[in-house]
């Protein structure tokens, strides 16, 4: 990405704590379901995991917790965000790092065993695609999973044509063609491809490529239970300035005390 370019989207993205604060608390459908997606299909092994565009370090922070023989990293574009991510959640096996994955800088000496994107390949610029893949070529172990979670083209184009303001400095279109044409760049294989409906019908995908796909019987890994509300609200309360929390904003805490007794 250009120099102009990174800055727009870094600044953006600084501005976004807010935002992913209330997704925490209140339990956002999108991010729930992506996790619980990724932890199903990461392979309970798995030694090493790479949580790129890391927000606020949710998602970082449960891998962090359900892998916990894994070492997990979480990378933003936005040095807020990091930030933030690093004062919310804090665990041994967990690190986070201020990183542009389109840039030269994007490396590390170790690969990975699973590379997770939630949210985040949309806004990787088609022009830095290429770039972006040769980087993930590197960073995947000779056995890893890349898995994705991102809007379907059909919810980008109900956003361009009716909340535009939803849109992000850089918001592409994501298809099909676009996980195998990925898939064949990793020397990988497109194992999962499914259309999920969050807010609306096939809203969303997951998708998971995989290096070395197993076939072997399933042994009881599945999905585990996500930070239960009262945590999240009790962390937010502890590690937040009173300012800063977004609980005490009447129509948040309306919706928190909704939806209290819910699962999620
Ligand atoms: C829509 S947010 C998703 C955040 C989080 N994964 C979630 O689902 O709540 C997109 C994230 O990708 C990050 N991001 C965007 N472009 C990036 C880049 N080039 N390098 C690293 N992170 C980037 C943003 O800072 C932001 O945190």
């Amino acid at each position: 990405m250009q120099q102009e370019q990174r800055e727009i989207v870094e600044a953006f993205y600084d501005g976004f704590q807010q935002k992913l604060i209330k997704d925490y608390l209140l339990g956002n459908p999108r991010i729930v379901a992506a996790i619980q997606f990724m932890q199903e299909h990461i392979r309970p092994n798995c030694a090493s995991i790479l949580d790129i565009g890391c927000g606020l370090g949710w998602s970082t922070y449960e891998f962090a917790r359900f892998f916990s023989r894994a070492t997990v990293l979480g990378v933003d574009i936005s040095s807020g965000l990091a930030g933030m991510a690093a004062h919310l959640f804090s665990r041994p096996n967990l690190d986070y790092r201020k990183v542009d994955v389109t840039s030269e800088s994007f490396s590390f000496d170790q690969p990975f065993d699973a590379i997770t994107l939630i949210d985040v390949y949309e806004h990787i610029p088609i022009s830095e695609r290429v770039n972006f893949h040769q980087h993930l070529y590197r960073l995947l172990s000779d056995s890893g999973q890349l898995l994705i979670a991102t809007p379907t083209p059909l919810h980008q184009q109900w956003l361009r044509e009716h909340a535009p303001e939803g849109l992000q400095p850089v918001d592409e279109d994501v298809t099909l063609e676009d996980m195998q044409a990925l898939a064949h760049a990793l020397d990988g294989q497109l194992t999962v491809f499914k259309n999920i409906s969050i807010w609306n019908t096939n809203d969303y995908f997951h998708a998971l490529i995989e290096r070395q796909p197993v076939y072997q019987v399933i042994e009881g890994h599945r999905p585990g239970r996500l930070t239960p509300k009262i945590w999240r609200l009790g962390r937010t309360l502890r590690r937040l300035p009173w300012r800063n929390n977004p609980i005490f904003e009447l129509d948040t805490l309306k919706y928190f005390l909704k939806t209290f007794f819910s699962t999620k």
